[in-house]
């Protein structure tokens, strides 16, 4: 079972960035958590690729309503990883399944 952090690592309603060993291949990813919720994504913009936090574990916009790729300002629903606005509009982050065990967020894949 792959550890990805401890639910403890992120402030509720924050995010962070972590880099996880998946089937033995290291991944970016977004970790976002709104109260006992934590949502995962591979932290690559479907735009062109790049990773969206140019600030390290930034990933949230200014109201902490949406995850926002910095590059060039995409807006994703936290909950879902579907963009609303932006260039890449309609397409999605990479969901990467996650759940909760004793604190601590797990790959569920
Ligand atoms: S790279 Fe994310 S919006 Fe362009």
């Amino acid at each position: 079972m792959t550890k990805i952090c401890d639910l403890d690592d992120i402030e509720p309603g924050a995010s962070i960035g972590v880099t996880v060993e998946i089937d033995g291949n290291p991944k970016m990813l977004i970790v976002v958590r709104q109260e006992q919720h934590v949502y995962a994504y591979i932290n690559s913009c479907p735009h062109i690729g790049s990773p969206l936090d140019l600030q390290p574990g930034k990933f949230l916009s200014h109201d902490k309503k949406n995850i926002m790729c910095s590059t060039h300002g995409a807006l994703f629903e936290i909950n879902t990883g579907h963009c609303t606005f932006g260039p890449c509009k309609d397409d999605h982050l990479e969901v990467l399944p996650v759940r909760l065990e004793k604190g601590a967020v797990l790959f569920a894949g």
